[in-house]
């Protein structure tokens, strides 16, 4: 059982200028809570409650204020900065004291994943023992993803950056499952063209040792990356249309938690305190009736 998780946080959001001049990314609103919050939730969603939150150099505090050390949401988090966005898999290093002689779990802080069996498959993630997992999604548009090249038997025969040329259409998502051997591989990897160490070249490394495994998001299920404004925008608007259609919240992190058993209604009741009188608040007290 994987039960360590990092949330990629960090990077400077050129193509969401000038928006993410002052703010990191991630703690912009998706609606009504911030990006972050989303990614979060897919962590706890997999039963993973030892989280580190890598944000860039100087906005620990930022994040700090609204999660703190995690106790209230019955998780533990911890924070690290990345001096520079020096590419995906420096998470595997900057966090090598964190994840310690365990597996790990990662989601990249600007992902968002919705629908029908997801919790299952995450759990099935979870229970991955060796190698590493990614989840692939059907997309129209492969060429600005980490692409997978599948056989008819699913197996995946090659994961390229990317693509210029048409390779498939299945984009590996944002969130991946490792083995330990993850931080020793990531420390050989060397810069590519654009001067970044690349998530596909780790992965790549997994699959010639046979050590690469994918699942699929089918049809039931959306992933959303909100890297661009147009992204970002239909993310929101997805969030606004389900909250309001259902009356149920995506990514209320207090539920979730409630839900696991591990907090406890006081929890909530301090949580609400805690973000004031507004709509997520009145969602709470909800729960606790
Ligand atoms: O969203 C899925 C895609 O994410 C994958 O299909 C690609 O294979 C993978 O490379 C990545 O592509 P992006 O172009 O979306 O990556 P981006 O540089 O936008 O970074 C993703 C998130 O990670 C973003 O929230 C910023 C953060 N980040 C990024 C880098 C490179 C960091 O915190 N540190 C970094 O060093």
């Amino acid at each position: 059982m994987i039960s360590k998780g990092i949330i990629l946080a960090g990077g400077v959001g050129t193509r969401m200028s000038p928006l993410t001049k002052a703010v990191n990314k991630q703690l912009l609103p998706i609606y009504d809570k911030p990006l972050i919050f989303y990614p979060l939730s897919i962590l706890m969603l997999s039963k993973i409650r030892d989280i580190l939150i890598i944000v860039n150099k100087g906005q620990v505090n930022q994040y700090k204020k609204l999660f703190q050390d995690g106790t209230n949401l019955g998780i533990k988090i911890s924070y690290q900065e990345q001096n520079k966005p020096r590419g995906l898999p420096e998470a595997f290093i900057l966090g090598e004291k964190f994840i310690g002689k365990k597996s790990v779990a990662m989601i990249l802080g600007d992902n968002f994943f919705y629908g029908q069996g997801l919790s299952k498959n995450l759990k099935k993630c979870t229970n991955l023992i060796s190698g590493a997992k990614v989840l692939l999604h059907k997309v129209p548009n492969p060429e600005l993803f980490g692409v997978a090249k599948v056989n008819k038997n699913n197996k995946i025969l090659k994961i390229i950056e990317k693509p210029k040329k048409f390779v498939s259409n299945l984009a590996v998502t944002g969130l991946y499952f490792f083995d330990n051997k993850v931080v020793k591989y990531s420390k050989k990897l060397k810069p590519s063209k654009r001067g970044e160490i690349e998530i596909t070249d780790l992965l790549n490394i997994y699959k010639k040792k046979g050590k690469l495994s994918a699942d699929y998001i089918g049809r039931g299920g959306a992933w959303l990356d909100t890297g661009s404004i147009e992204d970002y925008f239909k993310t929101l608007l997805f969030v606004h249309a389900v909250e309001n259609r259902q009356g149920v919240k995506i990514a209320c992190l207090e539920e979730i938690a409630l839900y696991n058993k591990w907090i406890k209604k006081s929890h909530v009741q301090k949580q609400i305190k805690f973000y004031g009188n507004c709509s997520y608040s009145k969602y709470l007290k909800k729960l606790l009736v």
